[in-house]
């Protein structure tokens, strides 16, 4: 359909799956086990009722925000996806591009078919990036990438702490062989790369089961960029990475495709942050929650806001824009979601992203299914 005809997000998912090939969908779409996860990542968010509030004059109302010190037209960032050339031929470029023309800030992903410097030269001077980081069984490859990273200006380090080993996500799994162009520049840019089972395995074989909290430290003497942990599901390892000195974290289970009945990052978000205020300020402007996993909507992610989180990550909804008509699609699903803010927000009567409090939303159902 043309691209007027695209009214939501769930509508690129609709024709990305129809569009891609079988093997593209099957690694974009797949998730682990029983993908009992990433159906829940949807559902949480349906369990989360609005307390909209009423006469407060919202003729002007903004959705902009701050991300880790940087401007975004929106609260939410794209989420770093693997393997962007699956689905297009310019891959990750078309989230680079439509990012800096909508002030978006984008995460960029280890496991990128782009190189990282392709990336960093398809974004406009000034345009705030993040990194995605899986470590290497080689810290110096690490190291090297890290410290390059932050010459190039990125801005916050985003290391993934969800997946010491890639969950088993079988459709993909069943695909077998590596598209070789797709995964040229990972094999390139990291070591170690194996050929065998499945996109997502074959890839990811560099990636170091041994990481440890020990490691944050080492990381701090490498970079002065934020540090963030994503991946990070209990207030037990929330308040560890608060004390280890990491600038946040991000609420997530990879999309459902990491450990399966894990629960969503919303249902996290409300133990979390109650854990957080008991040790420090709260909203702690050194210490930031993010939230991503089922996100599709501007209410999804006001819904979130609300909770405690100061932005969400979107990783789905952009790769499945970009696979059905790239930069434009892109650009599309921004605007889409920029028209639900603003809607949502006149509706439950908030003018500024602070003003998104927790008496906007009812999360008496959340924890009960
Ligand atoms: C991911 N995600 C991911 N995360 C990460 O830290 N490193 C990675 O390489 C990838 N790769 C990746 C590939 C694909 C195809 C998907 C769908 C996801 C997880 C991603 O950053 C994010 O956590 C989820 O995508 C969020 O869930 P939604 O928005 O896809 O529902």
């Amino acid at each position: 359909p043309p691209l007027d005809e695209i009214l939501n997000l769930h509508d690129f998912e609709a024709v990305a799956k129809v569009v891609l090939p079988e093997k593209a969908w099957a690694y974009y779409s797949s998730a682990s086990d029983d993908e009992i996860t990433i159906r829940e990542n949807r559902a949480a968010f349906q369990r989360v009722w609005f307390r909209p509030r009423i006469l407060r004059d919202v003729s002007s109302v903004d959705w902009s925000t701050t991300i880790l010190g940087c401007k975004s037209s929106l609260p939410v960032y794209i989420s770093a996806t693997a393997l962007g050339k699956l689905g297009h031929p310019d891959g990750e470029l078309n989230l680079t591009r439509a990012a800096a023309k909508h002030g978006v800030i984008q995460m960029i992903p280890t496991l990128a078919s782009c190189s990282f410097d392709e990336i960093v030269d398809a974004a406009s001077p000034g345009q705030p990036l993040f990194l995605q980081l899986y470590v290497n069984r080689d810290r110096e490859i690490t190291k090297k990438y890290v410290q390059h990273a932050e010459k190039r200006g990125v801005k916050a380090l985003f290391i993934t702490v969800d997946a010491p080993q890639l969950g088993r996500r079988e459709k993909d799994m069943r695909m077998k062989s590596v598209d070789d162009s797709a995964g040229a520049k990972v094999q390139e840019n990291q070591s170690g790369v194996k050929k065998d089972q499945g996109v997502s395995r074959a890839i990811s074989s560099f990636i170091d089961p041994s990481l440890s909290w020990k490691d944050i430290p080492w990381f701090r003497s490498i970079t002065n960029m934020h540090i963030i942990l994503k991946g990070v599901s209990t207030p037990e390892d929330a308040i560890l990475a608060y004390e280890a000195g990491c600038q946040g974290i991000v609420l997530s289970n990879h999309g459902g495709r990491q450990l399966d009945t894990s629960r969503s990052g919303l249902e996290n978000l409300v133990d979390i942050v109650a854990a957080l205020k008991q040790r420090g300020p709260w909203p702690n402007p050194n210490f930031s929650v993010f939230v991503d996993g089922g996100v599709r909507r501007a209410s999804d992610v006001i819904k979130a806001l609300a909770l405690g989180a100061s932005a969400v990550g979107i990783g789905r909804g952009f790769l499945y824009a970009f696979s059905s008509y790239g930069q434009e699609g892109v650009e599309r699903a921004i605007e889409i979601l920029r028209d639900e803010f603003e809607m949502n927000m006149r509706l439950i009567g908030a003018r500024t992203i602070s003003e998104i409090v927790p008496d906007m939303v009812d999360a008496s159902a959340l924890h009960s299914h």
